[in-house]
This record gives structure tokens, sequence and C-alpha cells, in this order.
């Protein structure tokens, strides 16, 4: 097992840092040799249904939720194609009403996830076109779905997901630019302008990795902490929920997600004096209103630590405390984002001792209802 580990002390810290490699793996053979357009060569749905899909279903759970989550960002802001995400669990039982026109995208690192599989045959009896974004070649949900995206991440050992998600943003990306692509929603510079930042993620998400000893110092300031908020907008509360996630998995400390706006309807009352919140602010729109709310937040005492990039260096001045990770296209900021919040989690797990890998009472793959 040692060797497997490749040196690193757990599977989890390995694939954190297998993420640029898994990344490159998730983009080849869908980018054509001119690198301006998005190709999957083996697509069963036909261009004319492509060009008709009217509405799209994301299902799945846990961190698969969450890249479904940025995933409704991605397609809608790219395709133009309204997107709902729903909690598999929820969706297979709520009735679900299906348009003529519509997709479900399952999504599932194992393949195997039983509520995921069962929301996904419920769509197909409604007459939806599936389509699975899935790391295992010929898992159940590959088999049964009509059309598979596979991430190409490499197996996933560790409960906690790290590398199966980042790969999962990358296959929204380029699905959702192969939609644009057909629906004619975006121009061709546009998505070899974006593909070509896609491109420089890996690296960058290698750059974050050279640092990532030095969140384990902020990971031995919060190990006492009874609970921390994450706090975000748009796309960030949605990396939010996934660093929320992380942690309470394998850190066993509470924490929960807010999007920042909505603080002030509730949460704000729990801020008290060295409460720790985790501000993620990468959107340019959306950077001002991050500030008050992080103002908001710091006037009931809170310690915070902001993540944002090297264009939002004055939020130094309203917060605690700042990682600072590469600029990318607002879109694609998760992929960038979500590292520091995996290492948070992964180092507060070390520093308390816990069983990093196999986090009491969670199975990697949940295969009964
Ligand atoms: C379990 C794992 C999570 C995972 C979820 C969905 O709860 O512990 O890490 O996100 O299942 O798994 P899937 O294989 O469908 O992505």
């Amino acid at each position: 097992e040692q060797a497997e580990k490749d040196g690193y002390a757990h599977y989890m810290e390995k694939e954190i840092h297998e993420q640029p490699r898994a990344l490159r793996n998730t983009m080849t053979g869908r980018i054509d040799e001119t690198g301006q357009k998005v190709i999957f060569p083996n697509l069963q749905l036909s261009s004319r249904s492509v060009k008709q899909i009217e509405k799209i279903y994301i299902v799945a759970c846990g961190t698969a939720y969450h890249a479904g989550l940025i995933g409704k960002h991605v397609i809608e802001s790219l395709a133009q194609i309204p997107v709902e995400v729903d909690v598999a669990s929820e969706f297979r039982y709520r009735r679900p009403l299906f348009a003529k026109n519509t997709l479900t995208i399952a999504v599932s690192q194992s393949g195997e996830t039983a509520d995921t599989l069962a929301a996904m045959r419920e769509a197909k009896r409604n007459g939806s076109a599936v389509l699975a974004i899935t790391n295992v070649v010929g898992s159940s949900i590959a088999r049964e779905a009509d059309d598979v995206i596979t991430t190409n991440a490499g197996p996933e050992i560790a409960v906690a997901s790290t590398k199966a998600y980042t790969s999962q943003l990358i296959a929204f990306y380029l699905w959702g630019m192969y939609l644009a692509q057909q629906k004619a929603t975006m121009a061709p510079q546009e998505i070899a302008a974006l593909l070509g930042k896609l491109k420089e993620l890996p690296e960058q998400v290698a750059e974050i990795l050279t640092h990532a000893k030095q969140l384990r110092h902020f990971a031995e300031s919060i190990k006492d902490e009874r609970q921390l908020f994450f706090i975000g907008r748009g796309i960030d509360f949605a990396v939010s929920m996934e660093g929320s996630l992380k942690l309470k998995e394998i850190s066993y400390i509470h924490s929960e997600a807010y999007a920042a706006g909505e603080l002030k309807h509730g949460t704000l009352a729990l801020i008290e004096e060295g409460t720790r919140v985790i501000a993620l602010s990468t959107q340019d729109a959306l950077h001002e209103k991050m500030i008050s709310n992080i103002t908001e937040v710091k006037a009931r005492g809170a310690n915070v630590l902001g993540i944002t990039h090297e264009d939002h260096l004055d939020l130094h001045r309203t917060v605690d405390d700042v990682c600072l990770i590469p600029k990318t296209d607002a879109l694609l900021s998760p992929v960038l984002s979500v590292i520091p919040l995996q290492l948070i989690a992964y180092y507060t797990s070390v520093v308390l001792g816990n069983d990093v890998d196999r986090p009491r009472n969670l199975a990697k793959s949940v295969t009964v209802e």
C-alpha cells in the first residue's frame, strides 16, 4: 500500500497532487488539433438532437452533486440552456417534469451510486436522453447511459473526493462549449479563447500545489474550532459547498456554506468574536459585494481567510489572511479555488490525527439506498 501512495502520506494527498495530470487526461482527445474546437468523437447523440436540447437536469450525490452545481453555471452561461441540479435521492421521488428534448446528466465518480443510478433510470423511463459523466469505464451508470464522458482521472481511493471533482468540472466545461458550438451561442473566437484558458489550468493547479504546505499552518489554527463558515457568491458559493463538505467529511468539524448575500437573513446571528470564516472572492463582478459581506462578519468579530486572485489584493484590507490563487476566466475559477479548500480539509484531518482516507461512517461508493 505504501508503494501505491507514491511517497505521499495518504491517498488523499496523492490524489490532490495528481490533479494537474488528471485534468490534462480529461481534456485529452476532446480538443481538435487546431485547439479551437471541442470534439466528442464517440458521441451517440446526433448533432441534430444536441441542437434541440431545451432543458437539462443534472443528478448526482455528494461531491459529484457539487460539480453539477458548477455545471449549471457553465451550461447556462455558455449554451444558454436552462439547467436544474438535483440531489439524486430527491430527484427520484419528486416526480420531475420531463418536457420533450430534455437531457439528463448523471455525474458519478464510481458510476455505481445507487441513488444516481435510480434517478437516471427514472429519467430514461420518462423519455429523457441520458449522458453520464463518470470516472469508471464499464460501470453501471456508464453502461446504462446513452452517452458517456469518462473523466479519465485515474483510480480514486480516498473517500474524500478531490481529483474526481476537478476532472468532472473539466468535463462540464468541455460539454458546455460543445453545446455552445452546436447551438451557436458562442463565437468560434470565444470558444478558442476559453479553451486557451482551460489548457492553462493544470499548470495553475500545479503552481498552487507548490505552496500546499503553507495551508498546514492554517489547519493548525482551526483544529480546535467547533464550527466554521464558508461564504461566497455565485459560482464561489458552489465551491464553498464543496469546501465545507470536504472539511466535515474528514476533520469532523461542523461547517456550513452560505451564499454571502443570504447571511443577513439568519446566519449572521451565529457570528461572534473569533468565529472562523473562509470567504471566496474570485468573481470580478461580485467582488465589491463580497467585500461588504465580509465587512459585515468582521464587524461581528469574525476572523476571515479570504481566497482570491491577484487583481483583488485590496481584500487584504478587509480580511485577516489572504490565500492567493492564479487568475483565470471567472467560469473556470472553481478548479483553482477548490484546491486550497481541499488542502485545508486534508491538513486539518492530519493534524487532528484522523484516519484521512477512511473517515468514520462514510463509504467511497454508496451502492445501497
Ligand atoms: C460517497 C462518497 C463521496 C461521493 C459520493 C458520490 O458519499 O463518499 O465522496 O461524492 O458518494 O459518489 P459517486 O461515485 O457517485 O461520485
